[in-house]
């Protein structure tokens, strides 16, 4: 046989004989040898092919176990649940609702809501308006309990069996008049991802601590990358006008000292010299350090650009960490997370908007106690640990940042804890209450005016800021 190519099935065939365990390492090289392969080249291929069947091998949800106070005396009831937006995030759901449905004999019909989360709102409150009893549970945004708390179940009691402690600044957060509007699921912070391998290749010891110098160094990237590389960026993030603006620009907004939309006082803090600063700054990434498309990304999109090599920068949530570890990813091993950069002058600081969402039962369910359960499960430490492992969640109980695989998975929850457990920058959604909605939407609009040069910086921040103190006035 010496001297002809072996056909690569007969490869393949002895690669997973090999790892099944079927034949010894020993008769695999006799017959690598035969096939005209050398010791070190069967070694190498044994090597990558246990790697990625490794991570095949564990489907989604394979970290999941059910907790072990569910109710078992509801089987037979059916609940419809709005979750995750369509994208990699739903094969892990999946198996979630099935292992609930195994353990409590509830059926549920799990469908994906909008990735902008304006959009999911909107749906939520055409649903709500018709008190619609299809949809049971649905996940809710950090943002919106003082929104939609008249359409929801008190879930205090389903929280408190769970027996663990939740974050209290979000269940304070996510409780109105007294009742529990949704049990924290998972909590988010906007974070800074870097690539290390490009970080080292063009001399950056460090990841860049402030604005400026994110800029120098994406400029410097881009330079040396763009010959082979046209398609490459230097940072991408949230550009289009939609909530996921509002949480990037208020980041550049506290991070140079510019205000925080509105303060605790309800007096609006957007028309100042540091707040039109950061702006224009961000106006200034626009078809420089970033993609003239920016103005259009919501996460996904600056995700898909990120993961496929073709970036040096992106401000994302946390989720993107699993996703940019999987086993086909192109930058798997290459980036970290760590916070988004200062701005300038004397009040900057770093400022990583607080995110997260939440299980709501919907008062207009017919089935309140078995949606319950459904909440009670997904937001157990069990469910959580798992969520975490697999795609990257931040747990909403403190506890489970100390578990060892969840650090094992997740190396910069150690680092980043003090965000994670508190640190990071709420929207103004307690104090505007059941108008932030209206807030939000006129800040975005106004800020993606700016970043496409439909107005300039001075005075669309003082209309900002006149039309955001109109909307309040019915606070
Ligand atoms: C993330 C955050 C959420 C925020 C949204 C904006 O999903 O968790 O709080 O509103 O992004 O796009």
């Amino acid at each position: 046989m010496s001297g002809s190519k072996p056909a690569p099935t007969q490869v393949s065939r002895l690669l997973a004989q090999t790892l099944s365990g079927e034949i010894s390492r020993r008769e695999v090289m006799k017959r690598a040898a035969a096939m005209g392969l050398s010791a070190g080249l069967i070694g190498q291929m044994l090597a990558t092919a246990s790697r990625s069947v490794s991570a095949q091998d564990k489907p989604a949800g394979w970290s999941l176990t059910a907790p072990k106070n569910l109710r078992t005396d509801l089987k037979g009831a059916q609940i419809a649940v709005i979750l995750g937006a369509d994208g990699p995030v739903v094969p892990w759901e999946e198996a979630a609702v099935k292992l609930f449905s195994d353990t409590t004999g509830i059926q549920v019909k799990r469908t994906s809501g909008p990735e902008s989360s304006t959009e999911r709102l909107a749906q939520y409150q055409q649903l709500f308006g018709a008190q619609a009893s299809d949809v049971d549970a649905m996940m809710i945004d950090v943002i919106w309990p003082g929104i939609i708390a008249q359409h929801a179940f008190d879930l205090g009691p389903a929280m408190k069996s769970i027996g663990a402690s939740f974050f209290e600044r979000i269940v304070d957060n996510n409780t109105v008049d007294g009742a529990l509007v949704g049990i924290p699921w998972y909590t988010d912070a906007g974070v800074m991802y870097y690539r290390k391998d490009l970080l080292d290749k063009y001399g950056a010891s460090e990841p860049p601590a402030t604005w400026a110098d994110l800029e120098t160094l994406a400029k410097k990237i881009i330079d040396g990358e763009r010959s082979s590389n046209p398609d490459f960026q230097g940072f991408v993030w949230q550009g289009a006008a939609y909530e996921g603006l509002t949480c990037d620009a208020l980041e550049w907004q506290v991070s140079n000292g510019g205000g925080t939309i509105v303060d605790k006082d309800a007096k609006v803090t957007v028309n100042n010299p540091q707040a039109i600063a950061a702006f224009e700054r961000a106006k200034g990434w626009v078809g420089g350090i970033s993609p003239a498309g920016v103005t259009t990304y919501k996460e996904e999109d600056a995700r898909g650009v990120w993961q496929a090599g073709n970036s040096a920068f992106m401000r994302n949530w946390p989720y993107a960490y699993a996703n940019g570890q999987a086993a086909d990813s192109k930058i798997k091993d290459k980036f970290d997370i760590t916070l988004v950069p200062k701005g300038d002058g004397a009040d900057a600081t770093n400022a990583d908007c607080l995110g997260g969402w939440q299980m709501m039962t919907s008062k207009y369910s017919k089935n309140t106690d078995a949606a319950a359960e459904f909440c009670k499960f997904l937001c157990s430490p069990e469910v959580q640990k798992s969520f975490a492992i697999e795609q990257s969640r931040l747990p909403t109980i403190p506890d489970i940042y100390d578990d060892k695989d969840v650090l094992a998975a997740n190396p910069y929850y150690a680092r980043l804890k003090p965000v994670f457990l508190g640190g990071a920058v709420a929207r103004p959604s307690t104090v505007t209450k059941d108008l932030y909605n209206d807030v939000s939407t006129a800040y975005f609009t106004a800020v993606n005016k700016i970043l496409t040069g439909q107005g300039d910086s001075a005075s669309t921040v003082g209309s900002l800021q006149s039309d955001i103190e109109k909307i309040l006035q019915d606070l």
